[in-house]
């Protein structure tokens, strides 16, 4: 096993699989294998239901999750992606928005075994309306599939005074008709608009088609 070198020993890689150790051993989120070693527990990381899992198997090195950070993830959905970044910040907090009934309740039942995800049934549109949940925090994760991709992560940076941003960009949801490379374009254009410097950004192919991560900080 080899530890990636940016995330402090816990996702590890192994023959082109990836790995979280687990911060709550014995239990799966997603049906994803359990294997022992060095006397730990890692659960596999599996990139084509994950787009920060994709994200690391694509190279992507920029990666701002520390072992007690405090993250808002927006978008949660059951807490698939979640609970590999509960496993990474397994002393910070994980504050988990989704706004979907359906999700939610599969969400809660992730965070039920995870002390330090906290769910939240919210709009990820309307960070005032959950602000009340989590005061500061020191990442934004977002995954939320719908138009104004930019906007939405950087109010809800400017709202929790956040240092750190990371969005799945899906071109889709923003214009059907677009060429996703003017998409993403846009979107990076958007967030130096809105005052923030870009530290990365990338296709997520093969794993996700017509998607790209950026990674961005507050100079
Ligand atoms: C692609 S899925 C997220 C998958 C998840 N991030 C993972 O990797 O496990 C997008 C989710 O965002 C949620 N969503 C979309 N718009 C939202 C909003 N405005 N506020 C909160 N959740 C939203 C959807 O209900 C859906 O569950």
């Amino acid at each position: 096993m080899e530890a990636l070198g940016f995330t402090s020993g816990r996702v590890l890689a192994e023959r082109g699989r990836l790995y979280t150790e687990s911060a709550c051993p014995g239990k799966r989120v997603y049906g994803e294998r359990l294997v022992r070693s060095s006397g730990v527990e890692l659960r596999e990381w599996d990139p084509r239901r994950s787009k920060l899992g994709a994200y690391l198997a694509v190279g992507g090195t920029a990666f701002p999750f520390r072992i007690d950070s405090r993250v808002l993830y927006l978008g949660a959905s059951s807490g698939t992606t979640a609970s590999h970044v509960a496993d990474i910040c397994r002393d910070g907090k994980v504050y988990c928005v989704e706004f979907a009934q359906r999700m939610f309740r599969d969400l809660v039942k992730t965070c039920e075994d995870r002390p330090q995800m906290i769910p939240i049934l919210g709009d990820a549109t309307k960070p005032g309306e959950y602000a009340v949940f989590a005061d500061s925090v020191d990442m934004v994760y977002q995954d939320v599939a719908q138009k104004r991709q930019a906007d939405i992560i950087c109010d809800n940076m400017d709202a929790f005074g956040a240092r750190y941003g990371m969005v799945a960009v899906k071109a889709r949801s923003e214009d059907v008709t677009s060429p996703p490379e003017r998409i993403f374009a846009e979107t990076e254009a958007r967030i130096r608009e809105r005052g923030f410097r870009i530290v990365d950004a990338r296709s997520l192919e093969p794993h996700e088609k017509a998607h790209e991560m950026i990674v961005f900080e507050r100079p």
